[in-house]
């Protein structure tokens, strides 16, 4: 069995550092900046021929100020360099894949996007991709290539399940149609029922909530989504749901992107609280927003794929240790940002 090495651009490197932490290993060196006509500047430090390699990369905005086109630009050119280095196999781990919201075609002359980023990202060198909560799981078959689509879901559940929301006091909640099965998911797990709100998007960024569907009143409404970007669906969703009945919303997804002043707008929603997970970096995020760590996940995804085991069994064992836990809060989820 090869010893990988994990590698990071800017976007990904404190999850990186904590993921190689958990690994029991090391970030390795590379610089990754840029030139002073502004684009970017990669050069790996160390060998790696013949490594496994695995390069971290959200396709996201980053500290210091990067775009998230300067965050692509930088894992393609790892991903390059590491290859031109003679590296055995590279992996591609984005745990946010950006670019995915336009994935289809709705109307003439419009790109599909997260296919041409899947195709520069095999066109780089990588053999492999390690992601989490795609936008739209068909996005794996952009790729010709192994994708290992991991889920929050396990980690956003204990989290819930310790804080007592679960079971029949509480409604689970799709923010759109889209969201359903993701939603049917988490409402399995929690053993709670299911309510979907529907939404328009008049326009790009701006959602209008249409309808609810589902018995929300006296319940404590969970809504859960892939991504928060002008927080805009959950705030319109938690102020339905609160005209509705619930008692309380409580928001959750994968990708804390907070475009634009999403931040102001959730904090000044009705929501109790909004959880997300570190795939993308935030800092000083007030005290109602909590930050879940899926570092363990990657890492034992990471494990799994260099030994040649299987990633699925990861996910029916964290159900299963999910299920115990539900019977003994102690089992703490990490938790990065909380409230004082
Ligand atoms: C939509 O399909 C997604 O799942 C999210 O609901 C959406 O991207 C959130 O965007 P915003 O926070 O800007 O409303």
């Amino acid at each position: 069995m090869q010893e990988p090495l994990l590698f990071s651009g800017n976007a990904s490197r404190e999850l990186a550092s904590e993921v190689a932490a958990r690994m029991r290993t090391r970030l390795g060196n590379a610089l990754v900046d840029k030139f002073r006509n502004d684009e970017c500047r990669v050069e790996i430090k160390e060998n790696v021929r013949g490594a496994e390699i695995f390069v971290f990369q959200s396709l996201s905005r980053a500290p210091g100020g990067n775009s998230v086109n300067d965050s692509l630009v930088e894992l393609l050119l790892m991903i390059d360099a590491m290859r031109r280095a003679s590296a055995y196999r590279i992996t591609a781990v984005v745990p946010y894949y950006g670019y995915a919201k336009q994935d289809k075609k709705t109307k003439g002359r419009e790109p599909i996007s997260a296919k041409l980023v899947a195709n520069m990202i095999a066109a780089a060198g990588a053999r492999r991709v390690v992601t989490l909560d795609l936008h739209a799981a068909q996005i794996q078959g952009f790729f010709d290539l192994p994708v290992d689509n991991l889920e929050a879901a396990p980690t956003l559940c204990s989290y819930l399940g310790q804080q007592g929301l679960k079971g029949n006091k509480v409604v689970v909640v799709s923010p759109d149609a889209g969201g359903v099965p993701r939603a049917e998911k988490i409402a399995k797990r929690l053993r709670s029922t299911l309510a979907i709100v529907f939404k328009r998007r008049p326009e790009p960024d701006v959602s209008e909530v249409t309808e609810i569907v589902g018995h929300v009143d006296g319940r404590v409404a969970v809504v859960v989504d892939d991504m928060i970007s002008t927080g805009g669906t959950l705030a319109k969703a938690a102020e339905a749901l609160k005209a509705r009945g619930a008692t309380q919303v409580y928001c959750c997804a994968t990708h804390g992107i907070f475009a634009g002043d999403a931040i102001r707008v959730l904090n000044d929603s009705p929501i109790e609280r909004v959880v997300v997970t570190n795939t993308i970096p935030n800092e000083n995020l007030p005290p109602k927003f909590r930050v879940l760590s899926i570092a363990q996940i990657l890492a034992d995804a990471i494990r799994r794929i260099t030994s040649n085991k299987s990633v699925s069994e990861l996910f029916e064992r964290l159900d299963a240790e999910e299920q115990a836990a539900a019977e003994n809060t102690e089992t703490a989820v990490p938790v990065l940002a909380t409230a004082p």
